[in-house]
C-alpha cells in the first residue's frame, strides 16, 4: 500500500510575466492577488515601464502601473484574476485586456472598504477598445 504524505503542489493556472517598476507597491499587491489565484508569476523590474507598454501595443488611455503577458495576451493594470481566467478560457481574438489608472478597490489597490467602480476593457491591435467586464 502506498501512502502519499505530501500532496503534490497545486498546478498553476497559467504562467504570467509582470513588467513593473521596482519601487511600486501596488504592483506587488496585484502579484500577490494573482498568486493567491494560483498563477505562476515571473516578475521583471523596469525603471521605465513605458517602452514595454508601447512594444506590447497597450492603448495609451489604458495605461496603468504594471503590464503583464499571459498566453500571448497582454494584461494592463489592476485586472482581477477572474477576468484573466475568463480570457484564457474564451480565447477571444484580441490583443489584451486592461484597467486604466489605479481604481481604489481593484485587486492590489485595496484601501479599507472603499470600492470605486471600474471597467476592464478589451483592446485589439489597432487600439480599439470594448467593455470586457464591469466591477
Ligand atoms: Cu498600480
Ligand atoms: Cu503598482
Amino acid at each position: 500500500m502506498v501512502f502519499w504524505l505530501a500532496s503534490p503542489e497545486k498546478e498553476a493556472i497559467a504562467a504570467i510575466t509582470v513588467y513593473k517598476s521596482p519601487t511600486c507597491g501596488c504592483c506587488k499587491e496585484w502579484i500577490s492577488h494573482l498568486e493567491r489565484h494560483d498563477f505562476a508569476v515571473s516578475v521583471v523590474n523596469r525603471n521605465d515601464v513605458l517602452p514595454k507598454k508601447r512594444e506590447l501595443g497597450v492603448p495609451t488611455r489604458l495605461y496603468s502601473c504594471h503590464t503583464a503577458r499571459v498566453a500571448g495576451y497582454v494584461v494592463e493594470g489592476h485586472v482581477p484574476a477572474e477576468d484573466i481566467m475568463r480570457l484564457l478560457e474564451r480565447k477571444p481574438n484580441i490583443r489584451g485586456i486592461g484597467v486604466a489608472g489605479m481604481p481604489i478597490g481593484s485587486p492590489g489597490m485595496e484601501q479599507g472598504s472603499r470600492k470605486d467602480p471600474y471597467t476592464v476593457f478589451a483592446f485589439d491591435k489597432s487600439h480599439n477598445t470594448s467593455v470586457f467586464s464591469r466591477h
